[in-house]
């Protein structure tokens, strides 16, 4: 019998709504498996919690995440905290103090309705995004000089270190390595004379190591350009905190909304909990009318178990998903139907009750 220990950080707006979905897969998976259980400790952090205690999480809040398997987090933020407090105390630490530097965003095509670009099917957008999820853009790094003087100066800089450069471009290529496929790096060293060029650098120094693995480079303005034009140029991508952060906005447009993106930030060495997450922020537009798309987030729940070395049951979850996207009916508003955040997850534990009767 495997054991995981899962935190859930359900936080903000439509966050517990999804997550409870994604929980409710976790137990199903349990129900079926008699050789797997999880365990589940909700923490409250988020921006009521920041209302009444005035901080995002607890002092000591990373030592209590600390020996969990995994931490499976909703959304954070949500209007009457600025979203700079909201997103650095408790996101981006997480991801800061467990050295999560990776970023895993796939951007795959359940089903050609889906996209609003003519003409393409499921074959042709079909890519995994590995952005850099530790420095970069977002180290947090800078100052904010004559404060609401006339020579007022903001200066915000982006930290690329070599071992912060270098892993994340190795891991890229061991990933394109292990699948197969082509890896492309997006930066931008006509502009960022300093930080893009040094990637680029990085990028050409390690893929010696590679000669196996074909690459492509790309400015991440042409690429955003390709992204929607061309998509089945990208297999596996590599890229920088901020670039990866926009282009798989781009990714969820073009698959069918953030309703369907998901993200896992992992800790590859496992010296620290991985955090599995919905793409999408807390919606406040919609929270608490029960018509959150819940699919991102059981989506995570794939990238979970994959990671837990239980990737058969990862593929049957994906694979579930992809059957329940045809069920129109089943589905929620954002994607065409009328069902509600609830009604999905109910169909989809059928469902992947029924697949895995089938695969047995
Ligand atoms: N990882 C995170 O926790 C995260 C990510 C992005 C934004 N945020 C925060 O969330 C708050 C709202 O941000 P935003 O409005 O820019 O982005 P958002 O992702 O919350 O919403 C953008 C749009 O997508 C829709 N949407 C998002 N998720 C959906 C789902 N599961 N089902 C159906 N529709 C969905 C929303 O209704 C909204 O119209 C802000 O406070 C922001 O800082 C948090």
């Amino acid at each position: 019998m495997k054991h995981f220990t899962i935190a859930l950080v359900p936080g903000d707006g439509i966050g517990p709504e999804v997550i409870a979905e994604g929980v409710k897969v976790l137990k199903t998976i349990e129900e079926l498996d008699s050789e797997l259980s999880f365990s589940f400790t909700e923490f409250p952090w988020g921006c009521e919690y920041y209302l009444n205690q005035g901080k995002m999480m607890d002092d000591d809040g990373i030592n209590q995440l600390r020996h969990f398997d995994a931490i499976y987090l909703g959304a954070v933020g949500y209007p009457g905290v600025p979203d700079h407090i909201s997103l650095r105390d408790l996101l981006l630490r997480i991801r800061k103090s467990f050295d999560q530097y990776v970023n895993l965003r796939p951007v795959l095509l359940l089903h050609p309705s889906f996209t609003p670009l003519k003409d393409k099917a499921e074959k042709d957008i079909d890519m995994l995004v590995i952005r850099e999820n530790s420095e970069g853009e977002y180290a947090g790094t800078g100052d904010w000089l004559y404060k609401g003087k006339p020579e007022e100066v903001v200066l915000q800089t982006g930290v690329f270190s070599r071992k912060g450069t270098e892993r994340i471009i190795r891991y890229a290529y061991e990933e394109a390595r292990r699948l197969n496929k082509t890896l492309t790096s997006i930066s931008k060293g006509n502009a960022l004379n300093y930080s893009m060029v040094f990637w680029d650098e990085v990028f050409e120094e390690v893929g010696k190591e590679y000669p196996d693995v074909t690459t492509y480079s790309y400015l991440v303005d042409a690429a955003s350009l390709y992204f929607v034009s061309d998509p089945e140029r990208f297999e596996v991508v590599v890229t920088s905190n901020l670039f990866g952060d926009i282009v798989t906005d781009i990714g969820a447009g073009i698959t069918g909304g953030l309703g369907l993106a998901t993200g896992a930030n992992i800790n590859p060495e496992k010296d620290y909990p991985s955090m599995f997450e919905p793409v999408h922020g807390s919606a406040p537009d919609i929270a608490g009318k029960g018509v959150a798309n819940p699919i991102a987030a059981i989506w995570s729940v794939s990238q979970m178990l994959d990671f837990f070395g239980e990737e058969t049951w990862g593929k049957v979850v994906l694979d579930t998903i992809k059957g329940l996207t045809v069920e129109t009916e089943n589905l929620t508003p954002d994607l065409g139907g009328k069902a509600t955040t609830n009604e999905v997850g109910d169909r989809f534990a059928e469902k992947l009750k029924e697949k895995w009767v089938e695969k047995r």
